[in-house]
């Protein structure tokens, strides 16, 4: 997280509601990570394999300085999906995603997109022209989920290598590859127009 530049949750969007099911109980609520949102999303990704889980530390910096280009997704008060992102130091055009995760029984319905959604049409990342993440050549759901929404920007997706397993030392990590996703403008029909499958 060194090096990072520092972010106010005031630029985040508040609350954005999908009704997305049947009941206004089960509408999913998009918004900026809060201090008190850290231990759920500490257990959330515990339970996301293959995701490395950070410290609690880590997502409290992340809920303190980065909460406008993070978002948490939540039906009645529980978190369903995270997604950690920050703007790299020097390009203000580039959103990194860094985590994405969704719980098990809120899969298959394209809820990682759909916060990605969220993110872009924030006000304060009306400049964001670039998606990059990096993504294991094994992690098939992942690398569907960044396709598709490449494919929905009408843009493109361009894979280079990044962090080989090799920096990893002795853990057993694969490779991570840099995908990037770009250019889009945020006026493409997916920003504010996709609904849960
Ligand atoms: C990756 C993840 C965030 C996607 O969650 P999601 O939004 O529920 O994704 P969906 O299940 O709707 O699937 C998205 C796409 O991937 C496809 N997909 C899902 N699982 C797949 C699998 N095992 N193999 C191939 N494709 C798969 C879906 O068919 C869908 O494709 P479509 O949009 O063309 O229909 C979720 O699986 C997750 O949290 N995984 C564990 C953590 C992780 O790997 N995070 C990403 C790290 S970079």
């Amino acid at each position: 997280m060194t090096g990072c530049p520092t972010d106010t949750a005031s630029a985040a969007s508040p609350e954005t509601v999908h009704e997305s099911e049947q009941s206004r109980d089960s509408a999913l609520i998009f918004r900026a990570p809060r201090h008190a949102d850290v231990h759920a999303i500490h257990h959330l990704v515990s339970e996301c394999p293959p995701l490395d889980l950070n410290s609690l530390y880590a997502y409290l910096l992340l809920a303190e300085h980065f909460s406008s280009t993070c978002v948490l997704a939540l039906t009645n008060g529980n978190p369903q999906g995270f997604v950690s992102a920050y703007l790299p130091p020097g390009r203000s055009d580039v959103l990194f995603v860094w985590q994405v995760a969704v719980h098990h029984s809120a899969r298959g319905r394209r809820l990682a997109r759909l916060m990605l959604q969220e993110l872009l049409a924030r006000p304060n990342l009306e400049g964001i022209r670039y998606i990059e993440t990096t993504v294991s050549p094994g992690n098939r759901a992942s690398r569907k989920m960044f396709e598709g929404l490449a494919a929905a920007l009408h843009t493109s997706l361009h894979e280079t290598s990044l962090f080989g397993r090799h920096l990893f030392g002795g853990q057993a990590h694969d490779e991570e590859p840099l995908l990037r996703i770009g250019p889009f403008h945020r006026a493409s029909p997916l920003v504010g127009n996709v609904s849960m499958v």
